[in-house]
């Protein structure tokens, strides 16, 4: 048995979504003829509370075409200085929008009115970038998955929407903080103009993420998928997974924030770590001893046939998933308690 916490990306789809994928209607998606997919593109807008969606092959496509539609070159975007759209998106921000950004310090990966407002440039300034989009994720995968509630969303929004500013969001995980939050995901729609929803996280699907917009931005944002490269033709096999996801793999992600806090706990316990990050949904991060090296501690995991990833220069990451069942939890506990150095 192989025990694969590297991420939630790792999940295979159940005998149900197969079943969804094989039994899929499918057409040329270029064509806007794939029923499958105009299905998933209407369950988004309205699960979500906004007018339109567009279905991507990922959440980098989806989140760059996001920051594309509500910049213009030589803009700014505000963001924190861990966001994945910063960070990890290959530099996409510069070569696909040709705008700089603002990285703001955030709490735990959280931003603040008061932080966003000491970042708004002088629009009169010629010196200084036009700030236009603040961009907020949620949950926040680089701080170990903590969460925004919607008070502060709403605050931020609008605040931001007063000085002018556009709302993005990377809700790549954003089930798993509305699972924690119980805020209603259709109260999102009203703060941000443009959303990006991942399918093949938590939610189990092999392909796909959504940029749920405004009306008047689906143009431009299927223009932009376009350009990018990302119309997919019969695009309804992947379409369907990703609608049934939706339908039945919400509700569980709280079984993997659980087994995420039982890992939290243990590791906290056992003398070759350091430090744990709060584990507030389904993402553990951890820092070794300085004695040790996160390397060290992965291959005597792998020996164990557990995967898991570095996350920093002492640190590991560990996500759990669909895939990661109590089993599955009970010999890495088992694992993590058995190491020594
Ligand atoms: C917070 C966040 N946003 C966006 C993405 C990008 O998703 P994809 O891998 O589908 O491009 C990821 C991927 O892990 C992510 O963690």
């Amino acid at each position: 048995m192989v025990i694969d916490l590297r991420s939630d990306t790792v999940t295979k789809p159940t005998p149900g979504m197969h079943a969804a994928m094989v039994n899929a209607a499918v057409g040329d998606d270029v064509f806007g003829e794939d029923p499958s997919v105009k299905e998933l593109e209407r369950k988004c807008a309205d699960l979500l509370g906004m007018e339109a969606a567009v279905f991507c092959p990922s959440g980098t496509m989806t989140n760059q075409i996001g920051i594309r539609i509500l910049t213009q070159p030589y803009d700014e975007v505000i963001c924190h200085k861990g966001s994945h759209i910063y960070k990890y998106e290959g530099g996409g921000l510069a070569g696909n929008s040709l705008v700089s950004v603002r990285l703001l310090e955030g709490d735990r990966g959280r931003i603040s009115v008061e932080e966003i407002e000491a970042n708004i440039n002088n629009v009169q300034d010629a010196h200084q970038p036009i700030s236009s989009v603040v961009a907020l994720e949620n949950t926040v995968v680089r701080e170990a998955g903590s969460y925004y509630t919607l008070d502060q969303i709403k605050n931020i929004s609008q605040f931001a929407r007063a000085q002018g500013l556009k709302m993005h969001l990377d809700g790549a995980r954003l089930f798993n903080a509305l699972i924690e939050t119980k805020d209603k995901a259709v109260e999102y729609g009203k703060y941000f103009d443009t959303i990006s929803i991942c399918l093949s996280k938590g939610l189990g699907a092999p392909v796909g993420s959504v940029l749920v917009c405004k009306k008047e931005l689906e143009p431009k944002a299927r223009r932009m998928r376009k350009a990018f490269g990302g119309g997919m033709r019969q695009a309804g096999f992947l379409a369907a997974a990703a609608s049934y996801a939706l339908d039945n793999h919400i509700t569980r992600l709280k079984e993997d924030h659980v087994r995420a806090g039982e890992l939290g706990k243990v590791l906290s316990r056992v003398t070759w770590v350091k430090s744990v990050m709060p584990v507030d949904t389904n993402i553990v991060i951890f820092s070794v001893i300085d004695q040790i090296t996160p390397e060290k501690v992965l291959s005597k995991f792998a020996e164990q046939h557990i995967k898991a990833i570095k996350f920093g220069a002492q640190e590991i990451r560990l996500v759990t998933h669909l895939d990661f069942d109590d089993n599955m939890l009970t010999k890495t506990i088992d694992v993590i308690k058995k190491l020594s150095f």
